[in-house]
């Protein structure tokens, strides 16, 4: 009857209350949440559904057969964040130590298949030992299934990590194969092999923290798109980050008001960047000037932030703006740099989210370091995934354009839509200095006075080739404009090109040289 029904109901919910106390207290003690605590902080009050909250695991290997806490380990459903669905798993670690046995896989497998087939973003919140060792191959089995869903859902819905606690062995493949990786200081890590098996087999003794930590794959290694102290601001973030992209392919990024930027004139722009070609300057402040709020969030700031890949909105919509960063390494390209564009280049063209490019770049950084590292492997990497892209795309060129660089940096060769360029463009082959040199190399060796000539050469050659209309009276520039206006250009250049489309040819896909 009723009562029993209710008693039943009471019963089973206290078991889905998983986790012993002291696990959920040793949990607390190391600064960390418990799975259903990071859901509240992540999802919109009271809009969690669970699904499977009874699930329990089915083996018998050893020491399991008696203890089969509810949810395996892994609570998983869907929520709202800012009124918006997503689908979400939050991996427990005081059940197994979150690891991953068959019921825990399969939950995963059906929150992604939902994810899927309602095209709303995935987001899963990490914290395990990985595969569950008593449960062999089936631990392995339901791993692959995870990652198999990530390529299946790459491209079609927004797919987030979050990694709070140990993600170890073949669990951190599913990280890699989503779009974003959020990682907390102190709490978090990434390896394949643990520092035990890395003292095993080189006899060198790293900490859980050098190996993989939060600051390695924030600034190393280019694992973790976002890096933060404590659980409450990453998850804060991952929640700013869901209201800049949109549910899926198929809709756009959500729109905030207009703000007027079509007619915003911003006069600091000008005395942001310095006139002369070689002095630093930090392309974070151009960036704050052409985006709505002065607000933007950076990805990878801490890997290869000699070029910025960020998400602003521009007159109320979404844009990826990429940009050289004069302030480190004088904003060369290299090899870091290019994966990193590349990587951000692929996910707005997939989502549908316009490009914003700023360029001010000298060129590719020199060195047997760079070309041993296969620097033309990986710049390839974005020119490809420019050449490629089909969202509406606008180049401004800042200051310094030159080389293969400048091509690469969606140049009009390379197919943007709309390319402007301040009165200080500088867009050449080389500059005018290292062109003299390799123009003139045997007059300057039989000149009377090779100083003057050099001198006279330079201006020459600047005169001809870097005049401020040299690229635009051949097409390659649409307009040459006021720095104050670029807010305003850029605003009215998306709003020409909102309604875009571009069918690619028919081929089962191209070869991106990975
Ligand atoms: N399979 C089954 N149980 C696991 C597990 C796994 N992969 N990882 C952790 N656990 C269990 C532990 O046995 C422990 O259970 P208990 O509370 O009943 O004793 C509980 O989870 C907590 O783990 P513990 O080792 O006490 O936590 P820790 O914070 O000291 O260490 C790890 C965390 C992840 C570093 C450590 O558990 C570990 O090395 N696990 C194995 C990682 C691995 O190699 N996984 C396979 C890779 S695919």
């Amino acid at each position: 009857s009723m009562r029993r029904l209710r008693e039943d109901r009471e019963r089973l919910r206290a078991l889905t209350v998983a986790g012993h106390e002291p696990a959920i207290e040793r949990q607390h003690g190391l600064g960390k949440r418990t799975a259903r605590e990071r859901l509240e902080m992540l999802l919109d009050d009271g809009s969690f559904i669970e699904i499977e909250m009874f699930r329990r695991h089915q083996a018998h290997g050893l020491k399991l057969g008696g203890n089969r806490p509810a949810t395996d380990g892994v609570v998983a459903g869907s929520g709202t964040v800012y009124g918006r669905r997503v689908f979400v798993y939050a991996q427990d670690f005081t059940v197994f130590g979150g690891s991953l046995g068959q019921a825990h896989a399969s939950k995963i497998h059906k929150v992604m298949d939902l994810a899927l087939e309602n095209g709303a973003p995935l987001i899963g919140l990490n914290d395990s030992g990985g595969a569950r060792i008593q449960e062999g191959v089936m631990a392995l089995d339901g791993y692959g299934g995870i990652f198999r869903r990530n390529v299946e859902a790459s491209g079609v819905i927004p797919q987030i990590s979050v990694i709070l606690g140990p993600c170890a062995g073949g669990a951190a493949y599913s990280p890699a194969l989503t779009d974003f990786t959020f990682m907390v200081r102190d709490t978090a890590q990434m390896y394949l092999t643990g520092p035990d098996v890395v003292e095993a087999v080189s006899g060198k003794r790293v900490t859980h923290a050098e190996l993989g930590g939060a600051d390695v794959h924030g600034g190393r290694t280019g694992v973790a798109t976002f890096v933060y102290d404590d659980e409450e601001t990453c998850l804060e973030e991952v929640r700013y980050l869901l209201s800049l992209l949109p549910s899926n392919n198929v809709e756009p990024a959500p729109a905030a008001a207009r703000t007027g930027a079509t007619a915003d004139e911003r006069p600091r722009l000008a005395e942001i960047v310095p006139v002369e070609p070689n002095k630093p300057y930090d392309m974070r402040q151009v960036i704050t000037e052409l985006v709505d709020d002065e607000e933007f969030i950076e990805l990878h700031e801490n890997w290869a932030p000699n070029v910025i890949c960020a998400f602003g909105r521009i007159d109320g919509e979404v844009a990826g703006v990429v940009a050289n960063q004069p302030m480190v390494l004088a904003g060369v390209l290299d090899a870091d740099a290019a994966q990193k564009a590349a990587r951000f280049v692929r996910f707005c063209d997939a989502f549908g989210i316009p490009l914003v490019t700023l360029v001010d770049v000298p060129g590719f950084l020199p060195g047997v370091d760079q070309e041993h590292a296969g620097v033309i492997r990986h710049g390839a990497k974005l020119l490809y995934a420019y050449c490629e892209a089909t969202v509406p795309r606008i180049q401004v060129i800042i200051r310094k354009a030159y080389g293969g660089a400048y091509i690469v940096m969606d140049s009009r060769s390379i197919g943007c839509d709309l390319s402007l360029a301040w009165p200080t463009n500088e867009i050449a082959v080389m500059g005018a200095e290292g062109a003299v040199n390799v123009l003139f190399r045997k007059e300057l060796i039989a000149a009377a006075d090779p100083a003057a000539l050099r001198t006279e050469l330079i201006e020459e050659y600047s005169a001809q080739l870097m005049h401020p209309y040299y690229a635009a009276e051949r097409g390659l520039v649409d307009d040459v404009i006021d720095p104050a206006r670029t807010r305003s250009v850029v605003a009215r250049g998306l709003e020409m090109l909102r309604e875009k489309r571009k069918p690619a040819p028919r081929r089962k896909h191209g070869n991106t040289p990975l």
